[in-house]
């Protein structure tokens, strides 16, 4: 393992001696180890064990010179004390049993404390960090990303139940975003008391809405979020996919770091956010099946893209897919690093 604050560094739009990198799902079962782990455990009962989250965590940093780690979670653990019987199902994903149907569906959703209820979570945090020497992220899930599995009960192509009660049942839908953003601000924070360096907030479904329904019926919660968390002192990454026509409205919301998925090209995305926000992104996860010529052609035009201007993470548009080979994996870091490698200026004095 590597010890460096650059992954820090570059959040905070500082210089840095190479461009930082790390993976959303670096942790997961393109990993012999993770899967060695997985035989034996259930997902739920890994991330609900300290000491088997802390480990799962620290494979990939074992492995690969990464220049962040991610604590080992699911963004929809904290849906389990506000009422939801959720569990992941073989092949299937992610199952919600008893989906929100109604408003008093949402009303019946309990109030979490997150230190009594999800304190597993902090508890990894503590464990990692004690073994860790590169920074370590906190995440959730933003509160459309989670309203829309707590609406469809399940990983959802069209969104229908969610726009469902967003349109039919606007009170419903305004106290179900209320009450997930509170939980979400209360679980963020005490992953930041716990040890999380920086924070990731994984709007991964939030594509699916018209730049006129972000701005009506999500828009005010994720500000509401962002202006919770700006005290904390940690960056904060706002990440979404398919937000082509979102990113200056995310941006408006909040976030230190907004990340880009590999739809919008990266100098394109940068533009249009300026130059006061740090970049996160943006190689389609696919690229990492690719031959190692067109692995390296894409990072050049990414790096090329960000030009060595201060505030660029490496990143992947979306998460590690199972099936990825660990060699494109390894050799993104690796050209990553050696390519953006630059001179760090003294600060003048
Ligand atoms: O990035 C990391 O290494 C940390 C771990 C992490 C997991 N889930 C573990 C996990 C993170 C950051 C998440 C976030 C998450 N979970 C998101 C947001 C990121 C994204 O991809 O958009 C979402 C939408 C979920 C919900 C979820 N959890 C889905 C859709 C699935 C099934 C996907 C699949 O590949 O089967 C999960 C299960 C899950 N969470 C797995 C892992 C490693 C795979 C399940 C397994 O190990 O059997």
């Amino acid at each position: 393992m590597q010890t460096t604050d650059r992954f820090l560094r570059a959040c905070n739009k500082e210089p840095v001696d190479c461009t930082p990198v790390w993976f959303m799902r670096q942790a997961g079962r393109y990993m012999a180890e993770f899967r060695a782990i997985r035989e034996k455990h259930a997902l739920l009962t890994v991330c609900k064990t300290p000491e088997l989250a802390a480990e799962v965590t620290l494979q990939p940093l074992h492995r690969f010179n990464l220049d962040a780690a991610i604590i080992f979670a699911d963004i929809l653990l904290p849906l389990e004390p506000m009422g939801l019987a959720v569990d992941f199902v073989k092949g299937e994903g992610p199952v919600i049993y008893n989906r929100i149907k109604s408003k008093k569906d949402v009303e019946a959703l309990r109030p979490v404390s997150p230190e009594d209820t999800l304190g597993y979570v902090a508890t990894a945090i503590r464990y990692v960090r004690r073994e860790l020497t590169v920074p370590l992220i906190g995440f959730a899930g933003a509160p459309f990303t989670l309203a829309s599995y707590m609406t469809e009960g399940i990983s959802s192509r069209d969104h229908r139940e969610t726009k469902r009660m967003m349109y039919s049942a606007p009170d419903a839908w305004a106290l179900l975003m209320d009450k997930l953003t509170c939980v979400i601000g209360d679980y963020l924070q005490m992953q930041v008391h716990a040890g999380a360096q920086a924070l990731q907030v994984f709007d991964s479904w939030v594509g699916a809405l018209s730049p006129m329904d972000y701005r009506t019926y999500v828009s005010p919660y994720m500000k509401r979020l962002f202006a919770r968390l700006a005290p904390l002192g940690v960056p904060v990454i706002h990440f979404g996919t398919g937000t082509a026509t979102l990113l200056e409205m995310q941006k408006e919301a909040g976030g230190s770091v907004i990340g880009l998925d590999w739809r919008v090209p990266l100098a394109n995305g940068w533009r249009r956010l300026g130059d006061d926000v740090a970049i996160q992104g943006n190689l389609d996860p696919l690229v990492l099946f690719a031959p190692l010529p067109e692995i390296k052609r894409q990072v050049d035009d990414i790096l090329t893209a960000a030009g060595g201007r201060n505030g660029h993470i490496f990143n992947l548009g979306h998460g590690i897919l199972p099936e990825t080979p660990v060699e494109g994996v390894e050799a993104v870091i690796e050209y990553v690093h050696q390519k953006s490698a630059r001179p760090i200026s003294k600060p003048i004095q």
